[in-house]
């Protein structure tokens, strides 16, 4: 080809480029391989990281820390405290807990300022977002931090749409104790709590919130006292409470403890690991994060944790398994691969004088 008909070519694909939008790529998920590279509807890694989930008039959003560039350890760091720069918390929705389309950066990281709790600069862990039914707001909680982990502060923001934007409205530290791993837990009742780890990581405080959920409300209680439980995850069974949480050892995986409580701010008991299987001792190298109930689906529940690459933040990956509650007994079982079939209703088998039932049909 002389260079004449290279240039008329390669003008005639620029010109076909720029005419033709070149078609994302769409990706449909089937089921739920833990440790892969997770894609959202558009083909793109979901990038959310010790998230927690909503559940809102039919969709379930996906909130979490949104983690890009690089991984440093800081030159002055005298223990692992890996970081990335504090982009922002990130949602993805979905239907059907498959298939998440990327909704943006709903809390972007604020760059003009450097003392802002928002700046890339600082951490920013485990975002939860919760529905206020009175005020009709999306409430986010946040761990907040400086970049060594000194400040041990919650960060709140609001927002009138699950997709946001929200709005930062400041930080504390909730009943004057230090705040670090933290989820939020709605009750059947419209109360709300935040529990945290505190006291140095040390001690978990259980703290009501106030009916707007904008702070806490003075009642709190410590649980698990010296025993540094991390990565709070709760949910509600038949009535009982239970808190999926981690040991605390930075970045590496440890054993995961089950405890179970008939009142929400304790007291609470300790069951055991409820992980089976597979690297069950090292909580299949994740760390909790949320437990998601499967709307519409009863005792159908979702633990979900972060297997995180400590000197590749931004390539942790998601290892979510389904609850298993079979004979009462709660377990975390490991699944190479899973889908929602899992929920779907066992079969009956009764035997009932001399009528056997088979999934409410009866066959004499
Ligand atoms: C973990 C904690 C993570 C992150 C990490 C930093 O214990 O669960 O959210 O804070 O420490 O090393």
């Amino acid at each position: 080809m002389n260079n004449r008909i290279r240039n008329i070519a390669a003008f005639a694909l620029l010109a076909l480029g720029t005419l033709v939008p070149i078609q994302a790529q769409k990706v449909t998920n089937h089921s739920i391989r833990s440790g892969e590279i997770w894609l959202d509807t558009d083909g793109n890694p979901i990038n959310a990281h010790g998230s927690g989930l909503l559940y809102h008039d039919g969709t379930y959003y996906w909130y979490g820390e949104y983690k890009q560039g690089e991984t440093i350890l800081p030159d002055w760091a005298t223990w692992e405290c890996y970081r990335t720069d504090v982009t922002g918390v990130s949602c993805y929705s979905s239907k059907d807990l498959l298939n998440w389309k990327f909704e943006g950066i709903v809390l972007p990281a604020i760059k003009d300022d450097p003392k802002h709790d928002l700046h890339p600069s600082k951490v920013l862990e485990r975002p939860k977002v919760i529905y206020n039914e009175k005020t009709k707001k999306f409430v986010m909680w946040a761990h907040v931090e400086s970049a060594d982990y000194s400040k041990a502060a919650a960060g709140v923001a609001i927002s009138d749409s699950p997709t946001g934007q929200f709005t930062y409205l400041g930080n504390f530290r909730p009943n004057d104790a230090m705040s670090r791993d933290q989820t939020l837990f709605v009750d059947d009742d419209g109360r709300a709590y935040q529990f945290y780890s505190s006291e140095n990581n040390q001690t978990m405080y259980i703290s009501l919130l106030t009916d707007d959920y904008l702070k806490p409300s003075g009642r709190f209680t410590r649980n698990f006292i010296g025993q540094s439980r991390e990565a709070p995850a709760v949910f509600k069974y038949k009535g009982k409470y239970y808190l999926l949480t981690s040991g605390c050892t930075g970045w590496d995986p440890n054993k995961a403890e089950l405890a179970v409580a008939d009142s929400v701010m304790g007291e609470w008991k300790t069951i055991g690991n409820p992980c089976t299987g597979t690297d069950a001792d090292k909580t299949f190298y994740a760390q909790s994060t949320y437990v998601q109930q499967v709307g519409g689906k009863k005792d159908a529940y979702i633990a979900m944790f972060d297997r995180w690459n400590k000197k590749n933040l931004k390539d942790s990956r998601y290892v979510w398994l389904p609850v298993s509650l079979e004979e009462g007994k709660i377990t975390i079982p490991w699944h190479e691969e899973w889908d929602m079939e899992v929920f779907a209703d066992k079969p009956r088998f009764e035997v009932d004088k001399n009528t056997f039932l088979l999934n409410d049909k009866s066959f004499v």
